[in-house]
C-alpha cells in the first residue's frame, strides 16, 4: 500500500474547481458527471465515521467499483472507482480523533484526500459533537486533524463556516491551519445564517489574504448562474479555489468552461452514470428531482415522479433500452444485488438459534421470500409496502393486515396475514417496523401488486 501511495500524485488545492460535499447528491454518478464537465476535485457527501467503520471493502469486478458495504444491512455506504481516485475527497462526520484516523486508514488507498466536516449545523451533527459543533471546540477539532495527518499520507482538509466575528474566524482558521492541513474550505455564512442570506465574501477575502494555505471559497451559488460568475466569486473572495454545492446540484454543467448545457442533456448524462454504477433508484430519483426542481409539475415531471425503478426513470428520458441492456449485462456477469453481498457474513454472525424459527414458519404454510426492506427506496410514505397493502385490503374489502413479529438477537422477522393467508420475509431486520415492511413487500409480490422486476431493481430480493 505504501508503495502505491508514493507513486500517486499528491492532490493540490490551488486554483481548482470543486464539487462541494452534499448529502445524497454527492454520490458516485454526480461526482463522475462533475469530473466530465470540468471539476478538478469532487467531495463525497458527508459520511459518518461510525458507519464507515461498520463497513467492509469489496472490489466489485462487474461494475469496476470499490464498494464499502454496511455489514449489518448490506447498503453501499461509499462507492468509488479508479477514475476518480486522484480527484475524490472523502468527507467524514466525526467527533473523535481515533475513529477519524481509523476511517482514514481504511480508505486511504481509494481516495485522494480526507476532509472533516466542521460546518454542518444540523441537529444530528451538533448533538453528536460533529459538524459545526467543532467550531466551538477548537481543541478537539485540532486533535482530530493532527491525528489524521499523523496517520495517513494523503492530504487532510476541513470545511468550516464563518463565526459571527471576523477576527475570531481568522484566529480559528490560523489554529486549524497550524495543524498542517493542506487547505481549508470556508462557507461564508454563520451557523445561524440560511442559504438565502448573503455570503460574506469580504470575510473570505480577509482570511484568504492572511492564511498561508489555500483557502477554498464556498457559499456563492446564489449568485452563480454561469461559468464566468465562478471567476467573479473567486476574485471577490480572493481565494485560491472555488467550491460549488447548489449551483452544481441544479445544473452540474456549471463546471463547463464552454457554458451551461440544457437540463435535459445533464439529466441524460447523469442517468448514464447512474446506470453504469448501479446507483440505487431512490438516490437517482432524488438527484434528478433536484435538477428538475419546479419542472416536476410539468407532464414530463409527473411521469418521472410516478417512476419507481431505475428502468422506469430512464424510460422518461429515452434511456430505457440502455438501462435494460446494462442491467442484463451486469446480471450475466454475476452482479450481486445490493443485499446479496453481506447476508452470508451477516447470517454466519448470527447464532444458529434463529434457524429453527425459519423452519417453523415454513411449516406454518407461510409464503416466504428472502426480501429486505430498503427504506431509501421509498420517497413518500404512501409508497411504503405497509401503506400500499392496507390500501389494497380496503379497496378489495378484506380484513386489515395482521402482523406477527418475532424478535431474536436484537433482530426482527415478521409474518403478515392477509385474506386468510400468511406471507413473510426470511430476512431478519434491525427493527420491528422494517420487518413488517419486509413482510408487506412479500405479500404485495404474491398478490401480484408488484412484480419481481421491481423487487430486483430495488435490490430487495436476496438469494
Ligand atoms: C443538498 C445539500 C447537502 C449538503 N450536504 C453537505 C455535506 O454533506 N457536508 C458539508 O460540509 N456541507 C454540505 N452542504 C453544504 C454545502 O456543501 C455548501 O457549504 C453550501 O450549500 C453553500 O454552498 P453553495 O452556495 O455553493 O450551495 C450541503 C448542501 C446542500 C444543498
Amino acid at each position: 500500500m505504501e508503495e502505491n501511495l508514493i507513486t500517486r500524485k499528491r492532490l493540490n488545492y490551488d486554483n481548482k474547481l470543486i464539487l462541494a460535499p452534499m448529502v445524497r447528491i454527492g454520490t458516485l454518478p454526480m461526482r463522475l458527471l462533475a469530473l466530465d464537465y470540468g471539476a478538478d476535485i469532487v467531495y463525497t457527501e458527508e459520511l459518518i465515521d461510525r458507519k464507515l467503520l461498520r463497513s467492509i471493502r469489496r472490489e466489485n469486478d462487474v461494475l469496476g467499483t470499490i464498494d464499502y458495504i454496511d455489514k449489518t444491512d448490506g447498503t453501499v455506504v461509499f462507492r468509488t472507482c479508479p477514475r476518480e481516485r486522484d480527484n475524490v475527497v472523502l468527507q467524514i462526520g466525526t467527533s473523535d480523533p481515533i475513529r477519524a484516523a481509523q476511517v482514514a486508514l481504511m480508505v486511504e488507498n481509494d481516495v485522494a484526500g480526507i476532509d472533516v466536516n466542521m460546518g454542518c449545523p444540523k441537529k444530528f451533527s451538533m448533538l453528536g459533537g460533529m459538524g459545526a459543533s467543532l467550531l466551538r471546540e477548537p481543541q478537539k477539532a485540532t486533535e482530530i486533524l493532527q491525528n489524521l495527518i499523523k496517520t495517513v499520507a494523503i492530504p487532510v482538509t476541513c470545511k468550516i463556516r464563518i463565526l459571527p466575528n471576523q477576527e475570531e474566524t481568522l484566529q480559528l482558521c490560523e489554529t486549524l491551519a497550524s495543524t498542517g492541513i493542506a487547505a481549508i474550505a470556508i462557507h461564508g455564512r454563520t451557523i445561524e445564517e440560511r442559504p438565502q442570506h448573503s455570503n460574506h465574501n469580504n470575510v473570505l477575502k480577509h482570511i484568504s489574504a492572511k492564511l498561508l494555505i489555500p483557502v477554498i471559497a464556498n457559499g456563492g451559488s446564489k449568485d452563480i448562474q454561469k461559468y464566468s460568475d465562478i471567476s467573479r466569486f473567486k476574485e471577490e473572495t480572493g481565494c485560491s479555489s472555488v467550491m460549488l454545492a447548489r449551483a452544481a446540484e441544479w445544473n452540474c454543467s456549471i463546471f463547463r468552461k464552454e457554458g451551461l448545457l440544457p437540463m435535459e442533456d445533464v439529466i441524460k448524462s447523469y442517468l448514464k452514470h447512474a446506470i453504469d454504477c448501479d446507483n440505487s433508484p431512490s438516490n437517482t430519483k432524488y438527484c434528478v428531482q433536484n435538477i428538475l426542481r419546479e419542472l416536476q409539475e410539468s407532464p414530463l415531471g409527473r411521469k418521472f415522479l410516478d417512476a419507481q425503478t431505475l428502468e422506469q426513470i430512464c424510460e422518461v428520458w429515452g434511456l430505457g433500452d440502455y438501462c435494460r441492456s446494462k442491467r442484463k449485462e451486469f446480471r450475466d456477469k454475476g452482479l450481486l444485488g445490493r443485499f446479496q453481498v453481506t447476508p452470508t457474513i451477516f447470517d454466519k454472525e448470527l447464532s444458529n438459534g434463529i434457524s429453527h424459527k425459519r423452519k417453523a414458519q415454513e411449516n406454518e404454510d407461510v409464503s416466504l421470500m428472502r426480501c429486505a426492506f430498503l427504506r431509501n427506496n421509498y420517497i413518500t410514505d404512501s409508497e411504503l409496502p405497509k401503506t400500499r397493502l392496507l390500501k389494497w385490503t380496503k379497496e378489495y374489502h378484506k380484513k386489515m393486515p395482521v402482523y406477527d413479529t418475532r424478535q431474536e438477537n436484537k433482530l426482527f422477522c415478521s409474518v403478515v396475514t392477509v385474506d386468510g393467508r400468511k406471507y413473510g420475509s426470511s430476512f431478519w431486520e434491525k427493527n420491528k417496523k422494517w420487518a413488517e415492511q419486509g413482510a408487506a413487500l412479500v405479500c404485495l409480490y404474491f398478490l401480484g401488486i408488484i412484480d419481481e422486476e421491481s423487487l430486483t431493481a430495488g435490490g430487495n430480493i436476496l438469494t
